[in-house]
């Protein structure tokens, strides 16, 4: 195990398993302190890729080597890359585009974390078997440079922005990247204020490098709304499947819309925490119930002042100015 520098901000309960060696922080390092309530949080920055120097971030691969290695990754014309913002549904989208490759609704044996490309080594990553499904949250600027250059299919993801915050406190909170006591307004007014140009942090970052990214029009990108899959789990995988050109089947699209409900997808990934990227069971436990936390439309009602809403508005026109994408708040 490498250098003992990155130090833990939050010793208490579970101690991270550290995967990875961590070589010293350097001076050619670019170090970015992020303040989103209670202890501000140190982070290594490699293009607008965050590594948070707390312990936790050793379960992950030391970035200075594993973004580049990831960068210039293989790829082959089947593979699937899932891109979406943190809390937009990534892991919903990943069982049911595992099951549409596999042509069963079964559900697949490991968790979503298996094929992560922030998480996982590029030679794990390439060895894991077909149909390979990754997942990221990284912006166009993280991905492998060969996606674009074979015939791999980018399936992008979006929710609307409050219901993604509204989920957002408690992984931050559980991955120790935020105070457990933070409560939800502190959260939202210093979020509001964030600026740092980050992918995993930062959703009108997020957001608007993908528009820019979808508007220089490059082929094989499906756009997805977790609204609508919400609305109508069954029209919207049948869709999905024309796109992954895995044939037409309803009876399975209704039997993959079924076991990937809420509850019973929930329930299955309960059942998987052993596959979990995190060798820890209690740990896994935690992260898969905030993960699976409550799968509604329009929660963020139930967080969001009147002023408070209006002051997220303001910010969203100001910063999304030029976008006309509309997302849906209520069903
Ligand atoms: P909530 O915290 O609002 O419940 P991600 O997978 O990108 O981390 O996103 C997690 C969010 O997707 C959580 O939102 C989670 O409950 C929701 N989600 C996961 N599976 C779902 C499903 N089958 N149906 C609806 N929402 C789901």
């Amino acid at each position: 195990m490498g250098d003992k520098q990155v130090a833990c901000n939050t010793s208490s309960e579970w101690k991270p398993e550290l995967k990875y060696d961590f070589d010293p922080i350097s001076s050619d390092d670019e170090i970015v302190t992020v303040d989103l309530g209670g202890t501000p949080i140190q982070c290594l920055k490699n293009g607008d890729a965050l590594q948070p120097l707390v312990q936790m971030a050793r379960v992950v691969p030391d970035y200075r080597k594993h973004i580049p290695s990831i960068r210039n990754m293989e790829m082959d014309d089947d593979d699937v890359i899932i891109c979406a913002f943190a809390k937009s549904g990534t892991h919903w989208l990943w069982e049911i585009t595992s099951m549409l490759g596999s042509g069963k609704a079964d559900y697949h044996g490991k968790e979503k974390n298996s094929t992560m490309l922030e998480l996982i080594p590029a030679e794990v990553l390439r060895s894991t078997p077909k149909p390979r499904i990754y997942n990221t949250h990284f912006t166009p600027q993280g991905l492998p440079m060969h996606v674009f250059d074979r015939k791999c299919k980018i399936l992008f993801l979006q929710r609307n922005p409050k219901d993604v915050l509204v989920s957002y406190l408690p992984y931050l909170q559980g991955h120790k990247l935020i105070d457990s006591e933070i409560k939800w307004d502190e959260f939202i007014c210093k979020y509001m204020e964030l600026e740092v140009e980050s992918s995993l942090l930062n959703w009108f970052y997020y957001t608007i490098q993908w528009f820019e990214f979808l508007k220089e029009g490059h082929g094989n990108i499906y756009c997805l709304a977790y609204e609508d899959l919400k609305d109508d789990p069954v029209r919207e995988i049948t869709k999905l499947a024309k796109f992954l050109e895995v044939g037409e089947n309803s009876d399975l699209f209704k039997d993959i819309a079924e076991k990937c409900s809420f509850q019973n997808l929930k329930q299955a990934a309960l059942s998987k925490i052993d596959t979990f990227a995190i060798n820890n069971k209690e740990a896994a436990k935690k992260f898969t119930n905030f993960t699976y936390r409550k799968g509604e439309v329009g929660d963020w009602k139930n967080y969001f002042t009147v002023a408070v809403n209006e002051k997220f508005d303001a910010l969203y026109a100001k910063k999304m100015k030029g976008i006309d994408f509309k997302y849906r708040y209520s069903l």
